[in-house]
């Protein structure tokens, strides 16, 4: 794993976006794996900036993202279809139809986690994920235990989780308890991963990633397995 260190949530932002527009403006037809959550919103701020400014297109670009809420439709705004849109979709030259997200609203889950996995192989795998860690050491929304081994499936989000993510909605029980969620093996399939990691919140997980075993009780540490990982983390996040 490659470590970048930088200042702050800002540098960690720009960087990360320079390497995402550097990787599209090479290859204009990438396979781009998006995630969610607070981690990347400066980073698609960034994007959004670039677009305007030096016209980066995204439209032979694909995007695959992590994962999804059981029972939201893309219309909720705590749906991550409804997040990406705004934060980024809707801001860019990228042709929606590329944009690939679960879907949490259909009747047969299980068909939509097969459906999902294929796609993206249909597809051609991914070039580039981005990722964010939980503070429990989760990546996508795959829980400590999960096998490295899985594909997109269902999960059942950990309490730690549910609150962590409780700040975007009115109160704690709002927050969907179940989720689709790439597998760890579909992430490892990436040809390359850049793991965005900021704030004192992180510190725990990225020295455990750094310094611990490879063990599915913490699901981000087969990251060391992977061949091309590059980590933008911020001076909070990196323990001194
Ligand atoms: C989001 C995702 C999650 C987040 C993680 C960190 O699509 O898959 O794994 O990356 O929960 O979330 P934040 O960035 O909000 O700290």
């Amino acid at each position: 794993m490659k470590m970048i260190e930088v200042e702050n949530y800002q540098q960690m932002s720009e960087k990360a976006a320079e390497y995402i527009i550097d990787k599209v403006t090479n290859v204009p037809s990438m396979k781009l794996g998006l995630a969610t959550g607070g981690t990347p919103v400066g980073t698609y701020k960034h994007l959004i900036e670039d677009y305007q400014k030096n016209g980066t297109s995204y439209r032979n670009v694909t995007t695959f993202n992590l994962d999804e809420y059981i029972g939201l439709s893309g219309e909720n705004k705590n749906s991550y279809r409804y997040y990406m849109n705004d934060m980024f979709f809707n801001h860019i030259d990228i042709n929606k139809g590329k944009t690939h997200i679960p879907q949490g609203d259909v009747s047969d889950i299980q068909k939509e986690c097969l459906r999902y996995e294929e796609l993206i192989a249909e597809n051609g795998g991914i070039d580039l994920q981005i990722l964010g860690i939980g503070g429990n050491g989760h990546i996508g929304f795959n829980e400590p235990g999960t096998s490295f081994h899985s594909k997109t499936h269902i999960v059942d989000l950990a309490p730690s989780t549910i609150e962590a993510n409780a700040r975007f909605f009115n109160q704690l029980e709002e927050v969907p308890t179940k989720a689709i969620t790439m597998g760890i093996s579909t992430i490892m399939k990436s040809k390359e991963i850049l793991l965005l990691v900021s704030g004192e919140s992180k510190k725990e997980a990225l020295d455990k990633l750094i310094n611990g075993p490879v063990d599915e009780s913490f699901p981000a540490s087969i990251l060391k397995n992977h061949p091309r990982v590059t980590i933008i983390a911020d001076k909070a996040a990196v323990a001194n």
